[in-house]
């Protein structure tokens, strides 16, 4: 059977899956004995305003994470003031489905609320004020949650592809120990949460060997860490499977979880902006080459490319503890607004119309 009728056939046994209650695969059941299967999940499934993506989460996921409502500038844009709503009823609506629920992200430099390493005039705190309000806000978040968030990602994104540590207002102030310190506060809050940590480029060799020594560095302190998280933000062309592959390796060896944290695949072209997720670009569609659907040999490589990576992800269940999507499905993916607003990608197992795409239809109805 050619490779095209072998996805059609199951794309449209699984899209039946999708739109009915029917008793057939889901990916949870799917990995149960390879790993946990993740989304990150907006507001908006949580409170109601997206059914059909509900249904996806609750039928096919068992961790969820936060996409945005626990990010320091959404939960306490001012000093002192804490918006929990949305973070509430995120963290119930996991408990409510019997879902691990992960907590995103306790220190990161974007999204940074604007008070937190600064003072009224604008200029940096110091060392002894900044290491107090990581303190405070540690505590409050994971404290508040406590027993009921199985893991944090406590810092996020610190180091850059090189290996070096990232110039940010927790390392021009602190430098390298306000890793250390997050580690820290987050355990003294909630003594039995699992404690991550988290980045984008995990395949280039300068950030795997720099987060080999983070890891084996804070346990030599006989602080907590339980999993590093790669990302796997990844495009059709990069990074190379056997660079991400040898990461996987290398910090498995450290004895911690591997956790594949956000993953997602764009099939659009690259606009260089830098690596901040604040610098976003207008729309030019030149760089926005499939608005109105994905040709068929565009569609054929990214399901070839899917089915790549779980079988990448299946080879090292035995360290691999955890997978997350970046979302869920494509119309929802963050994708579609960055680094250029508006343009419409295809990077999640699930296309526009909720329908779970050929890589993995094909991958529920292999035997595992
Ligand atoms: O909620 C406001 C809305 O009120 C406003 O009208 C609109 C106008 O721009 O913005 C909305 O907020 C946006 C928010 O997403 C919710 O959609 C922010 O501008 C936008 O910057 C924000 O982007 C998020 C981004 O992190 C920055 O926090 C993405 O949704 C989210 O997927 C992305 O997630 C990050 C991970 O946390 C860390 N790793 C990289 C990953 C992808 O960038």
């Amino acid at each position: 059977m050619n490779k095209y009728i072998r996805f059609i056939l199951p794309l449209t046994i699984a899209a039946t899956a999708c739109h009915s209650e029917q008793p057939v695969a889901t990916m949870k059941e799917h990995f149960k004995n390879d790993f946990l299967i993740g989304a990150a999940v907006p507001v908006d499934h949580v409170n109601g305003l997206d059914p059909r993506a509900d249904s996806i989460v609750t039928m096919h996921f068992n961790a969820i994470v936060a996409e945005n409502c626990m990010k320091s500038e959404k939960i306490n844009p001012a000093e002192g003031v804490y918006f929990w709503d949305d973070a509430d009823a995120f963290v119930d609506y996991g408990e409510r489905n019997g879902m691990a629920v992960i907590g995103h992200t306790l220190i990161w430099h974007s999204q940074l609320a604007p008070w937190f390493a600064c003072d009224s005039a604008g200029n940096y705190v110091s060392a002894y004020v900044l290491r107090e309000r990581m303190r405070n806000y540690i505590h409050t978040m994971v404290s508040r949650y406590k027993g009921r968030i199985k893991g944090w990602d406590v810092v996020n994104e610190a180091i850059l592809d090189d290996g070096s540590y990232r110039q940010s207002p927790f390392y021009d102030i602190l430098g390298e120990e306000f890793i250390p310190l997050a580690f820290e506060y987050a355990h003294e809050a909630d003594p039995d949460a699992e404690l991550y940590i988290n980045d984008f480029s995990m395949s280039c060799p300068g950030k795997r060997d720099r987060y080999v020594k983070i890891v084996n560095d804070l346990r030599d302190r006989g602080l907590r860490i339980d999993g590093i998280g790669m990302q796997a933000h990844i495009g059709m062309d990069y990074p190379k499977i056997d660079e991400f592959e040898k990461s996987i390796v290398a910090f498995g060896n450290t004895g911690v979880q591997v956790m594949i944290t956000e993953w997602d695949i764009t099939v659009l072209p690259t606009v260089f902006t830098g690596a901040n997720v604040g610098d976003i670009v207008q729309l030019d569609e030149k760089y926005n080459p499939y608005p109105e659907g994905l040709p068929e040999e565009v569609s054929r490589a990214w399901n070839e490319r899917a089915a790549q990576w779980i079988d990448l992800f299946k080879r090292h269940s035995d360290v691999i503890s955890r997978v997350s999507l970046w979302g869920t499905y494509d119309g929802m993916s963050w994708r579609n607004d960055w680094p250029m607003t508006g343009r419409t990608d295809y990077p999640l197992p699930f296309d526009r119309d909720y329908r779970l795409k050929p890589a993995f239809a094909n991958e529920l109805l292999s035997k595992n």
